[in-house]
């Protein structure tokens, strides 16, 4: 029998007076009162250039976190020989060598470490105590275990055979390095990417995104402390580009593991394109980009389980999740209330400190995030077409602050309604009664991406017809719930579309882009 999945890891609610919001306290308070120094970490030592770049809590100028030493082209390419020269063996190790490294790694974080993953990530990225558990804990914990559960079962997968021979199938790692280029957004990713190739017996070289160093140094030393041996990861720092393109340029790239922006996933795979005649395999690009998420409500939908959702999907975290609700249609029968329910819960969030525990929101990530969305934000004040409903203050004296902003539109096909924005910011259209199936044609044709979205009504036929319209507008789908939260072994998560290659995150079907399996017949 196999063995069952693992638990997910359970999260910790940090109530007032228990001993784990004391400890994870005492963190953000010791790393409010130092400055971090980041080196590079490449071939098992650490780097350091005296090349510094600063590194600022978003909701707090004044609060200076880290100082992380940024490499350039020729450390991008130490950090590949590393990489060649530990593939070797490490490939070689029976797959539970290398699964116990990362066993190893999520107990210590669940345990000892969880208050400093935490803390770095509230710091760091600004989330609140509850973003940064969901995430910097429970779900990169969930990604380390699950997928060795998932590792398992691809160990075991093995073709038939017939008398007078015998076929085995041996899940090699691929042949050369694998590039992990990873986001701000969620800690969880950024130890996902570079560890679920290791673990199939890749080495990796790791390009964390600058606006989330502290946490991505903090992973790096868990996975030391785990004991993964020296050059299986190899984190580097420096300009994107330069480091990207040094990756992509070096014959043995075998794969790219990214999460960002669309734009950027693009850029990178016509580079691998424009290079394919000279590598020594074809790579695997394997991308997780952008979103529009959608919450489409029909005129049976629980109004009150909608506007919760609503604003958990598009506020939590200043809809910087991927995932995040972004464009809602809603039946002009409903709005009325909804509207009056929406403005009644928005006025109740607070935005502020993330190291405060009663504030609702943070900052969102910098100062070109900010001004992106006060200029969307402005634009819109100033749009006939459009209906400021609540929010849309952006006050960036002390932090880079976007007030929960919720903006009606007249026409399903304003670019509020398709672009991209990442930041705490639903737009909205109002469509007849009625001309349901037209609307969601709009939702299904109004956007580019195809990552996540939810519908909520309680006739089942209208369920049916929706989620048959709406078939490959989301590989995430919730029906009566929120778009976000996928939690690991329970919503594979990834989408179609302009959203990624839908290799779903902590699944064995990301890992197995992993693998370049070797059969051998041998006959008796
Ligand atoms: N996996 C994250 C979520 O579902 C992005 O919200």
């Amino acid at each position: 029998a196999s063995p069952p999945l693992p638990q997910n890891e359970p999260i910790h609610a940090y109530a007032p007076g228990t001993p784990e919001r004391a400890a994870l306290k005492a963190e953000l308070a010791r790393l409010s009162s130092t400055t971090v120094e980041i080196p590079m970490f490449i071939g098992g030592e650490e780097v350091r250039t005296g090349d510094l770049q600063e590194v600022r809590a978003p909701h707090r100028h004044d609060l200076l976190l880290a100082r992380a030493h940024q490499g350039n082209t020729e450390h991008v390419k130490r950090a590949i020989e590393a990489a060649r020269r530990a593939h070797k063996g490490w490939a070689s190790l029976p797959w539970t060598a290398r699964a116990a490294v990362f066993l190893k790694a999520a107990d210590m974080l669940s345990t000892r470490l969880r208050p400093t993953m935490n803390a770095a990530t509230m710091l760091g990225q600004s989330k609140t105590a509850y973003q940064a558990e969901i995430d910097a804990a429970c779900e990169l914990i969930d990604f380390l275990r699950f997928n060795v559960h998932y590792a398992r079962q691809i160990a075991a997968e093995q073709p038939g055979s017939s008398r007078g021979s015998w076929n085995m199938q041996e899940p090699r790692p691929l042949e050369g390095f694998v590039f992990a280029s990873t986001p701000f957004n969620f800690t969880a990713i950024a130890g996902n990417l570079p560890t679920a190739p290791a673990l199939m017996g890749n080495t990796v070289v790791w390009k964390p995104s600058a606006n989330a160093l502290l946490s991505a140094h903090f992973v790096m030393n868990l996975l030391r402390e785990a004991g993964l041996p020296d050059g299986v990861i190899n984190l580097v720092m420096g300009p994107p580009e330069e480091v990207a393109n040094a990756c992509l340029a070096h014959q043995d790239l075998a794969g790219l593991h990214f999460t960002g922006s669309t734009e950027v996933f693009q850029a990178l795979w016509r580079r691998i394109g424009d290079n394919i005649g000279n590598y020594r395999t074809y790579p695997r690009v394997v991308g997780e980009t952008g979103g529009k998420d959608f919450v489409f409500a029909h005129k049976s939908a629980d109004l009150e389980g909608l506007a919760v959702a609503l604003v958990r999907g598009a506020y939590e975290y200043q809809g910087q999740k991927c995932s995040a609700a972004s464009r809602a249609y809603v039946p002009r029968s409903l709005w009325p209330a909804l509207k009056d329910r929406l403005v009644g819960l928005m006025e109740g969030l607070r935005m502020g400190d993330v190291a405060d525990f009663r504030s609702f929101l943070g900052a969102v990530i910098d100062e070109r995030a900010h001004k992106r969305l006060a200029g969307r934000i402005g634009a819109a004040k100033g749009d006939p077409s459009c209906t400021l409903i609540a929010g849309g203050g952006t006050p960036a004296d002390v932090g880079w602050f976007v007030e929960p902003t919720l903006i009606e539109v007249r026409d399903p096909k304003h670019a509020l309604m398709r672009d991209e924005l990442f930041g705490p910011v639903l737009a909205l259209w109002v469509y007849p009664d009625g001309e349901e199936e037209a609307a969601l044609k709009q939702c299904d044709e109004g956007s580019p991406y195809g990552l996540t979205g939810a519908i909520f009504a309680r006739d089942r036929m209208f369920i049916e017809q929706a989620a048959s319209t709406l078939r490959f507008a989301a590989g995430n789908l919730y029906i009566n719930d929120k778009p976000t939260g996928a939690v690991v072994g329970q919503q594979p998560f990834g989408g179609g579309r302009a959203s990624g290659t839908n290799d779903k995150a902590g699944s064995s079907l990301n890992l197995l882009r992993w693998v370049s399996p070797r059969v051998v017949k041998e006959t008796f």
